[in-house]
């Protein structure tokens, strides 16, 4: 097989960044001196469509900010980015284009994919979405025993659950608290266990989200869930939804539900919160209304970032910070840390859409690469990370991380005083302080427990509030900075052949347990003794 150096190290201007980047990391470049030049403010900040960018703790120079943005011109990253939104077909591998974008452009442009007009079809499924949950959400549509739904219950995993659940997470001041919502997503029983001791079963409306509707995990809960039900003396059918790909397996008109929805094979499952997939289980947890503006915040964000020059443009600037720490001064990892609470599951949402796109082992044209692509992904919200892994980020390994901060909370109301400050004055005071530690450091020659090194890179990305159209800025900005990183390593970040392999180990491993569960006395003839060893102790709580 032929293995290829990244593109990206072809070019000349890759020769300047590997010694720009031998500079940077000669004493006089640290930080704490690069952040006393005056203009430091100026050439590494920007705001723009309702988010701050202060990559002024990057390690970085003007000089070296000048190749970065020469290298995303030589590779045409914005112009591949507006054709992506255009709808060229930008996943190469599976020869389609990559139209979340869409899912949340209100104007009439005529965008062709296979005899569909795509923003008309997606327009139609919104206005579905939109008189269902409001038929549901009034008591119209109610469960078999006639109560009216209080309870959403998303079945779905990975892309069809990590969306809706950050977002469900973030919104959740604008809910009514006449609805909850909760996630079943894990195969693992207790995930189930919990949540049936919790909702209402006549009171509560099953989503079930999988765009194959081949996804074991879905199936297997969904299934649970329906002989659950029927052992309640309940229908099922009159109490599940399904959103999936027009003709897979939920599709079928023989095994009616209260509704069906559908997506399609041109938003993958990490980039899909925007369609049905988040537009169902949103509009019934808080209304239409707050769905749509978080689409609105969205569709700002992706003019935003199809429409800004390269020197202004943020999810650019954020995705070249990524690709010269990753590629040119070795980092491996990255943390995404929200000063807010109510982003808790954002960095588990990012881990899925950046590492899925971009964790690859070969070039988009289909070479293998000699070094795998992508970064390592992980986040905690903030004050709570520092009094877990924070010891690490200043004295350990380093990794770059993304503070995030909101100016306005909510609650304001709140507003006790300790020690003269506010607990969101609080909340700032040490996101800043974190990032100001981690960049300046301090040394400490005699006692080299106390040393902080410093030098330790990170930007802030700073919100106004979290209205809807706030969040769905946020999310469309990661998702635009991970498509632009994707094509920065020349790779492509719509696929997930990764994901393929486990599965297919697991299906082999599931065969033997269940002949076993049809015959007790068989002898499992697994030929693989490391596993042999643990199916024994499962299926005949052997002792060793
Ligand atoms: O296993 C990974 C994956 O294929 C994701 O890409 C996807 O979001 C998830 O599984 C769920 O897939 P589906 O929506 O088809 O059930």
């Amino acid at each position: 097989m032929p293995i290829q150096n990244l593109y990206f190290q072809k070019l000349p201007v890759y020769e300047s960044l590997v010694r720009e980047a031998k500079r940077m990391g000669q004493p006089q470049f640290h930080l704490k001196n690069l952040l006393s030049n005056k203009n430091r403010w100026q050439d590494f900040s920007r705001r723009q469509a309702g988010i701050l960018l202060d990559f002024t703790r990057q390690r970085l120079d003007k000089t070296v900010m000048d190749l970065l943005f020469q290298m995303a011109s030589d590779l045409n990253v914005l112009q591949r980015f507006r054709s992506t939104v255009q709808g060229q077909v930008a996943n190469l591998t599976e020869k389609r284009p990559a139209l979340h974008t869409a899912a949340r452009d209100f104007s009439d442009t005529r965008l062709l994919y296979k005899d569909m007009n795509v923003t008309a079809e997606l327009a139609k499924i919104r206005n579905q979405i939109k008189r269902f949950a409001s038929e549901v959400r009034s008591g119209q549509i109610k469960g078999s025993t006639g109560k009216a739904f209080r309870h959403v219950v998303v079945i779905g995993i990975g892309g069809s659950h990590l969306g809706s659940e950050f977002v469900a997470t973030a919104l959740a001041p604008f809910s009514d608290g006449k609805t909850s919502i909760h996630f079943l997503a894990n195969v693992d029983i207790h995930n189930f266990g919990l949540i049936a001791s919790e909702i209402d079963p006549e009171a509560t409306l099953w989503v079930i989200i999988s765009k194959s509707f081949t996804t074991v995990e879905t199936l297997s809960n969904a299934n649970l869930v329906s002989t659950w039900m029927e052992s309640l003396g309940l229908d099922p059918a009159r109490h599940m939804v399904t959103v999936t790909s027009k003709g897979s397996p939920g599709d079928d008109p023989d095994r009616p539900v209260l509704a069906t929805f559908h997506m399609f094979d041109f938003i993958g499952g990490r980039y899909s919160v925007t369609s049905a997939v988040g537009g169902v289980p949103l509009s019934l947890y808080l209304g239409y209304d707050i769905f749509e503006r978080f689409l609105k915040g969205a569709h700002d964000m992706d003019s935003h970032a199809a429409g800004a020059s390269e020197e202004d443009n943020l999810p650019l600037i954020a995705a070249l910070t990524t690709f010269w720490n990753t590629s040119f001064l070795g980092y491996q990892q990255q943390a995404v840390i929200p000063y807010c609470t109510l982003l808790s599951r954002l960095p588990a949402h990012i881990q899925q859409l950046n590492m899925e796109s971009n964790g690859k082992t070969a070039t988009a044209d289909g070479r293998l690469l000699e070094q795998p692509a992508g970064v390592v992904i992980f986040g905690e919200p903030g004050t709570n990370a520092q009094h877990s892994f924070f010891q690490l980020a200043h004295q350990g390994r380093p990794f770059p991380i993304d503070f995030i901060g909101i100016l306005r909370p909510f609650y304001a109301e709140y507003s006790n005083l300790y020690q003269g400050v506010t607990n969101h004055q609080e909340l700032w005071a040490n996101m800043l302080a974190q990032a100001t530690a981690l960049a300046v450091g301090q040394p400490n020659p005699e006692d080299p427990a106390r040393h902080f090194p410093g030098n330790r890179p990170s930007s802030l990305i700073i919100l106004e509030s979290l209205q809807p159209e706030d969040l769905g800025r946020l999310l469309a900005f990661y998702e635009a900075r991970t498509i632009m990183e994707g094509y920065l390593w020349g790779i492509n970040p719509f696929d997930q052949f990764g994901v393929q392999l486990g599965k297919t180990v697991a299906g082999k491993i599931r065969e033997k347990i269940a002949l076993k569960n049809s015959n007790p006395d068989r002898q499992i003839d697994y030929q693989d003794p490391l596993v042999r060893v643990h199916l024994q102790r499962l299926l005949d709580s052997r002792p060793d």
